[in-house]
């Protein structure tokens, strides 16, 4: 599979307003924190990228006393972290060989970010090994094989193949976190409307999803030549688009 080199991705990943808006207050971080008791929460948002998911919790979640931790492969997404972030241990590193201990952590976030791994099963042994018992880890991503209508695909259909490359599908996740020793509950949120190319047309251009820099730039430059030319001539044109997003709670038992 290839991957995304995010040194040249990270000064403009924020410019894509679709992903702060679309932060949360993390319901599993939320239920885990009433369902467990403790003094302190040790919690780690893995490939924490430029800290939006850390920054939208630290935000909310003020009346319990957490240890915050990020690790990320790329030194200039955790730049851009370090700049929205205070009192947070950032670390540089991968995956695949995390340098924490065994058992650190009560609850792993893990946003957008499982596809670009390329030992997937190695991460999977790693976050086992970091987080303790009864510890959560939260998988959330899109789940590409439930939206093959994406308005990505229909303008740039080369994506597609190079998604269906690096995502595990929903089974695959289950199968392998279960024999792995975790309980795990996968829920897909799906939806199938009509959106305007206008709309759109901002994203496509600033390149930062990752698979659009995973195609080769002449098949790019095609894509937003029609996206561009569909808006020119019909600025209020519609397309079919699906989306679907996949929130997998999964607890070392
Ligand atoms: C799409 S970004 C997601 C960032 C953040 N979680 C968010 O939701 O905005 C994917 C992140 O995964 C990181 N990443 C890719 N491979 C990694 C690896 N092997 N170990 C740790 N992080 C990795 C990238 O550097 C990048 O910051």
């Amino acid at each position: 599979m290839k991957t995304t080199d995010y040194s040249k991705l990270a000064s403009r990943y924020d410019k894509n307003l679709y992903r702060s808006i679309n932060v949360e207050l993390d319901p599993h971080l939320k239920n885990y924190i009433k369902t467990n008791n403790r003094t302190v929460y040790d919690v780690l948002d893995l490939s924490c990228g430029t800290g939006l998911y850390l920054a939208h919790q630290i935000k909310h979640l003020t009346e319990q006393k957490i240890n915050w931790n990020g690790l990320d492969a790329s030194k200039e997404m955790l730049e851009k972290a370090n700049e929205k972030l205070e009192k947070v241990s950032l670390l540089h590193g991968f995956v695949e060989d995390m340098p924490y201990p065994a058992q650190s952590f009560d609850y792993i976030a893990n946003t957008y970010a499982f596809h670009h791994y390329r030992y997937k099963e190695q991460a999977l042994d790693e976050i086992y090994r970091v987080l303790r018992p009864n510890g959560v880890y939260l998988m959330h991503n899109i789940a590409v094989d439930d939206m093959p209508r994406w308005w990505l695909y229909h303008y740039f259909p080369t994506a597609q193949n190079e998604d269906q490359k690096r995502f595990w599908d929903k089974v695959m996740i289950f199968e392998q976190l279960n024999e792995r020793g975790f309980k795990v509950d996968v829920k897909i949120d799906y939806q199938l409307g009509e959106v305007k190319v206008a709309d759109y047309l901002p994203y496509a251009e600033n390149r930062d999803i990752s698979v659009l820099t995973l195609i080769s730039d002449e098949q790019y430059q095609e894509g937003l030549e029609r996206m561009r030319r569909d808006v020119m001539d019909a600025p209020d044109k519609t397309v079919v688009n699906d989306f679907a997003e996949m929130r997998c709670v999964a607890k070392k038992v």
